[in-house]
């Protein structure tokens, strides 16, 4: 049973879970970086090519995401996913991130993973509470949009063939969210893996455990690519993309 359907959603492949992340030892970190611009500076940060102030923040160093790694296992994420992914040991976290923003004006409709055979998982859940009304579209099983309010408490996961959208909204204070990419621990995965994992950040655990750090010639082409894809230069890719 890879695939799957969430009834209530009516979408592929998309969980919702309870999450608490103040239960763990690294929720004061989190926390203040979530809170502080200054605290982030650490972080490594990119933005998509869509219209929005958005910022994905993920670690420079193995020390940063290694406490990352940590609020991953001792929120127990794997366990939601263990059912659908092929695992030699454990889960691997390849990414972690944390999502800042304000404002989107267009949406920007996309499948994290496709053809991934539901080996990779999304994790998307608020740290701040101000995300009503600034949730996240999603196409529907048939084909109507679909809408997803962020809740504290709650995570959404999903898998192959979800595709979604930030919704365009507003926000006085940066609206912030912890994402998570994860799946499965076989390196015979990796190239289906791979074209959403290692797209975004600049640290990258493989599912072998070995860290990947994306050489600055490769940011530069992918980012390119990306502007291309805005102005219709270039097509979109079809193995999913972390936008
Ligand atoms: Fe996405």
């Amino acid at each position: 049973m890879k695939k799957f359907t969430n009834e209530e959603m009516a979408a592929p492949n998309a969980l919702r879970v309870a999450i608490d992340l103040d239960s763990t030892s690294e929720s004061e970190w989190l926390r203040g970086m979530a809170a502080s611009e200054t605290a982030r500076r650490k972080l490594y940060w990119q933005s998509p090519p869509w219209r929005s102030d958005i910022r994905w923040y993920s670690a420079r160093s193995e020390r940063d995401f290694a406490r990352f790694r940590s609020i991953f296992e001792q929120l127990g994420i794997a366990r939601h996913v263990r059912p659908y992914v092929d695992v030699e040991r454990e889960v691997r976290l390849y990414n972690s991130f944390l999502v800042i923003r304000s404002q989107c004006t267009e949406t920007n409709f996309h499948a994290d993973w496709a053809n991934a055979n539901n080996e990779g998982f999304t994790l998307l859940t608020p740290l701040t509470a101000n995300s009503d009304g600034f949730g996240l579209l999603y196409r529907k099983l048939d084909g109507s949009v679909g809408e997803y309010e962020y809740k504290a408490g709650e995570a959404l996961i999903f898998g192959d063939d979800f595709i979604h959208s930030t919704k365009p909204g507003i926000s006085a204070d940066p609206v912030v969210l912890l994402c998570f990419n994860f799946g499965s621990d076989k390196i015979e995965h990796w190239p289906r893996i791979e074209r959403t994992a290692a797209r975004q950040g600049i640290l990258i655990c493989r599912p072998d455990g070995r860290f990947y750090r994306r050489p600055m010639i490769t940011r530069f082409r992918n980012g390119v690519g990306r502007a291309l894809r805005k102005i219709g230069l270039r097509r979109p890719p079809t193995g999913g993309s972390p936008y």
